[in-house]
């Protein structure tokens, strides 16, 4: 099918001309206002695509959908066709709907493929490589998205990320610095398109991506080739050519989950958050129940009182998110006793108010069967860190009032650093999320339980944590952040910046950020914000400080309650950008 009508002409100019439009707001000190809609995303051109699409006449899910595509393009750190997501929606009517395009382990994998013969970790086998990936979601995903919610036609809503990848982009600093990234150059397709054999990439550069531009013009005009189909075809042959998994019938199989978002208040405020296979909502909530029993605007903002309650609450859902959590097509998750306020209230007796608790030696409360469970993470078992690394998080409101927020992601930067021969696009290397060994940390240093070992067709537990808060019923944030395990503790930040200390959106954005993830046993801190009295007292209580790691990146918006306008907060640590009208 050709994507030549006259009105995607018109299309096609009105996106050259507002490309070029100053954006609505860029990231500082006060939120970006817009009276309508906003799109808000890690790159400009990102979220410029979900504002043609809404301009042309699209709601937010094609806008999303939109910039969706567009990052594949211009942010292919973590944008994606290769990967997976989650795409949390909520429609005006108030019907919500959780997309589950997590990738999926091919039907090849087994629980010890990265060990080897004497029981060893294979050193970066689930993070480089063919071996590395497991069966994308992505378009999967975003298609259905947009056909079921979407107004526009799939192909009006892809026309931006086409043009992006025919025409090119011009390269900030942060991208010609990340292409230079040594993995890349491991692979002939990677370094010929990211690093131009060896000539590499410079900032002020136009990148053009043909054969991308190819690829996403065939989904456009036949989204299901990509699964059944010619280009099924060439990405199994270019998979089995590499040495991976992933098969024809792998990638016929794959289906999206459409899954009940789990739910949760805090201090009067409904959150919708992201349900298994995703650790985030569940974390996220069960962390904020353990904190409503605190005064924390009493406390004060980032007083080390606050910071210490909070850091023991993250520490105790962490804990959980180890022994629970998983795909629970797999194994049966217990979701209501994890969320149960009176479980919140029974870890909230373990925590002394002047001194940090060990992470080795805290116990789960007895509540209901939680004990039960079969299979927790043997004790004996729990070791320490890794480096966290990339994903990427959109939120999107319309003029309507409805609202998307979807964090997508290759896992590490780059994903598995392979490129689809002729295709264009960066397979995953999602398999590193499922628990390789049990008790061996993964890429973002996270212990995790048999509830998440490797199975053929599972999905790996993620901690992508896209959330919308409602005020009074009403429409009133959507979150989210890139940042391994920190994406639970950054939206936590946020939220709790503007329900418990009053602060915007971007105020709560900009916010200097702590982390703990239960191990390794300290508190991670962002290098600029918190004083030398704060970081002592902190000490005095016995929490070990760490002052290393990527600060994640969290691009949200706010509804005014008053004026209905639409308040965008991104992120200046990673040049976020909020556009509307
Ligand atoms: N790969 C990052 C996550 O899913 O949490």
């Amino acid at each position: 099918m050709k994507i030549q009508s006259k009105s995607l002409i018109f299309l096609c100019l009105a996106i050259v001309l507002l490309f070029g439009a100053p954006p609505a707001g860029a990231a500082s000190l006060k939120p970006a206002h817009a009276e309508k809609a906003m799109v808000v995303s890690v790159h400009e051109l990102g979220s410029k695509a979900g504002l043609d699409v809404l301009k042309a006449g699209g709601n937010a899910v094609d806008a999303a959908v939109a910039t969706g595509f567009a990052l594949a393009v211009v942010h292919p750190q973590a944008g994606n066709l290769g990967g997976g997501g989650f795409m949390l929606i909520r429609m005006a009517d108030g019907s919500t709907h959780f997309l589950d395009y997590r990738e999926k382990a091919p039907a090849a994998a087994t629980r010890d493929m990265y060990l080897d013969a004497k029981g060893n970790v294979i050193t970066d086998a689930s993070l480089y490589g063919y071996k590395a990936s497991g069966v994308p979601g992505s378009v999967a995903g975003m298609v259905m998205a947009q056909k079921r919610w979407g107004k526009l036609k799939l192909q009006q809503v892809m026309l931006p990320a086409i043009l992006l990848a025919k025409n090119g982009f011009v390269l900030a600093y942060e991208d010609a610095r990340d292409f230079k990234d040594k993995h890349l150059s491991d692979f002939p397709e990677s370094k010929r398109l990211f690093q131009r054999n060896g000539d590499f990439y410079k900032q002020g550069e136009t990148f053009k991506q043909p054969e991308l531009a190819r690829t996403l013009e065939r989904i456009a005009a036949d989204p299901s080739s990509f699964y059944k189909g010619a280009l099924a075809h060439e990405i199994a042959v270019a998979v089995r050519k590499g040495g991976g998994l992933i098969t024809e019938k792998d990638l016929a199989d794959y289906e999206v989950k459409d899954r009940e978002p789990v739910r949760g208040t805090y201090r009067g405020y409904e959150i919708i958050g992201a349900p298994p296979p995703s650790s985030g909502g569940i974390a996220l909530i069960e962390a904020l129940n353990i904190l409503e029993g605190y005064d924390l605007k009493a406390l004060g903002n980032r007083s080390a009182a606050t910071i210490h309650l909070t850091a023991e609450a993250f520490r105790r859902a962490m804990f959980d998110r180890a022994d629970f959590l998983g795909d629970p097509d797999f194994s049966k998750i217990p979701v209501p006793e994890l969320l149960d306020k009176k479980y919140a209230a029974a870890w909230r007796e373990s925590i002394d108010p002047d001194k940090s608790s060990l992470s080795k030696e805290i116990h789960r409360p007895a509540f209901k069967d939680l004990d039960q469970v079969a299979g927790l993470v043997d004790p004996h078992l729990r070791t320490e860190i890794r480096e966290p690394m990339n994903t990427t998080h959109y939120s999107v409101v319309d003029a309507a009032g409805n609202a998307v927020s979807v964090t997508t992601t290759l896992n590490d930067s780059f994903g598995s650093h392979v490129t689809a021969e002729g295709l264009g696009f960066l397979l995953n290397d999602e398999m590193d999320d499922f628990a390789v060994k049990q008790g061996v940390p993964n890429t973002y240093g996270l212990i995790q339980g048999p509830a998440n070992s490797i199975a053929a067709g599972k999905r790996p537990l993620s901690a992508m944590t896209p959330t919308i808060v409602l005020k009074d019923g009403k429409l009133f944030m959507v979150l989210g952040s890139p940042g391994g395990p920190r994406i639970i503790t950054t939206v936590a930040n946020i939220l709790m910046g503007v329900v418990d200390f009053g602060l915007s959106i971007q105020e709560a954005v900009n916010a200097p950020r702590f982390h703990h993830q239960w191990l390794p046993d300290s508190i991670a801190m962002e290098k600029v914000g918190f004083s030398p009295d704060t970081i002592q007292l902190l000490s005095n209580k016995g929490h070990k400080l760490d002052f290393s790691g990527y600060w994640s990146d969290g691009e949200c918006i706010a509804i005014d309650q008053k004026t209905g306008e639409r308040l965008g907060g991104t992120d200046a640590r990673n040049n976020g950008k909020a556009v509307g009208y």
